[in-house]
């Protein structure tokens, strides 16, 4: 299927964005020894984007300004064996699991970045992305001031009309599996901000559901409002509503029918789904049958970025996510006080 000029728009803009900044961000690659991985560090560097970092043995033919850590010789793997028992400490770790634990590249990556050693670590290229996840999870945490990772696509559509100028973000489609109306509403703020940092745009969000403003009666009706409640509670300057259906949030004569007088109804930018198995099979289909193109999952509420790719990734795509998380370098220098 052809990619949307929305999908290259956005990639353009950026790459465009990231080399503006006097910032050349430190992403740690845990899979340095794959050839995709090694391809995109390249670009990094000759690009003037980013300094590419890679755990791994370094082989003899490195690409320039790129930098190996073998985690089995690195002077670095000490101090990081004692910052994971730190982090664990709850857990009752042993100096041993520690060890092991650090061997392992997505760990020693993650820890780079929790150490301030690296800006941030995109993984995933072999790993599956429930070790990449549970790395960042451990080592890194959410941020301050949430309690919940979650994920974000940019879904970039055909019809430039869409959302904003064919981007919208879809949330959450691969991480939390069944979010409570507190996480839901976790989930709206993250996503808010990631439609500003990586598209742009002002948010104008949806809490969907199969019912629009309680034409449906369910306990996950009532979920998706009490989210709703809560996002409003805490963020009232941001424009969300809910709870809406596909329709009523995109097409503005649906809206008028359904949710007159909504300031989201009919031009959302940014869908929030109300779990897992929708926004999942919800990406997917509009990939699939509409021929957007999803970028992603971006993780969102981490206290640093970390991302993760599919095992189907080509360089390019390495090297894209590399550059979203220089951008979520960048947005999280801009919001240290
Ligand atoms: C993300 C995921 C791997 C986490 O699994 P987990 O078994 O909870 O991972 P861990 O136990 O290593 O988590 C480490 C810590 O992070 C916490 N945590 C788990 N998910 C979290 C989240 N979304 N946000 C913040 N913290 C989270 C855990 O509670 C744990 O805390 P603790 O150390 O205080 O006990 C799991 O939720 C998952 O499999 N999600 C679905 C992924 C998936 O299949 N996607 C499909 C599409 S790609």
């Amino acid at each position: 299927m052809a990619v949307p000029e929305s999908a290259r728009a956005f990639v353009a803009d950026l790459i465009s964005r990231v080399r503006q900044s006097q910032n050349r961000w430190r992403i740690v690659f845990p899979e340095g020894n794959d050839e995709r991985v090694v391809a995109a560090a390249g670009r990094l560097v000759r690009e003037n984007v980013a300094q590419p970092l890679l755990v791994g043995k370094a082989p003899s033919n490195a690409p320039e300004g790129v930098q190996f850590f073998d985690p089995a010789s690195s002077p670095l793997t000490r101090n990081y064996v004692s910052l994971y028992r730190e982090r664990r400490r709850a857990k009752g770790i042993t100096e041993f699991e520690a060890q092991e634990a650090v061997r392992k590249p997505e760990f020693f990556a993650a820890l780079m970045v929790a150490a301030g050693d690296a800006d941030g670590t995109v993984g995933g290229a072999v790993l599956s992305s429930r070790e990449v996840l549970k790395a960042a999870l451990q080592c890194i945490g959410p941020a301050k001031g949430t309690r919940l990772v979650s994920s974000v696509f940019v879904m970039a559509m055909p019809d430039p009309g869409a959302g904003h100028k064919g981007l919208m973000a879809f949330a959450d489609g691969s991480v939390v599996i069944d979010p409570s109306a507190p996480e839901l509403a976790e989930i709206a703020i993250a996503t808010a901000e990631s439609t500003r940092t990586l598209i742009g745009a002002e948010p104008v969000v949806a809490l969907l559901s199969f019912s629009t403003k309680g034409s449906g009666r369910h306990k996950q009706v009532d979920k998706v409002s009490e989210a709703l409640r809560i996002v409003k509670a805490r963020v009232p300057e941001l424009n969300i509503d809910g709870e809406l259906q596909a329709d009523a949030a995109l097409v503005p004569e649906v809206a008028k029918l359904k949710a007159l007088g909504s300031t989201v109804a009919g031009r959302a930018n940014t869908l929030i789904f109300p779990d897992l198995n929708s926004a999942n099979i919800g990406y997917k289909l509009v990939e699939r049958l509409a021929g957007a193109s999803a970028m992603g999952p971006f993780l969102q509420g981490l206290a640093k970025p970390a991302n993760d790719l599919s095992r189907g990734c080509s360089s390019d795509d390495v090297f894209h996510t590399a550059v979203v998380t220089c951008l979520q370098c960048q947005q999280a220098l801009s919001q240290r006080p």
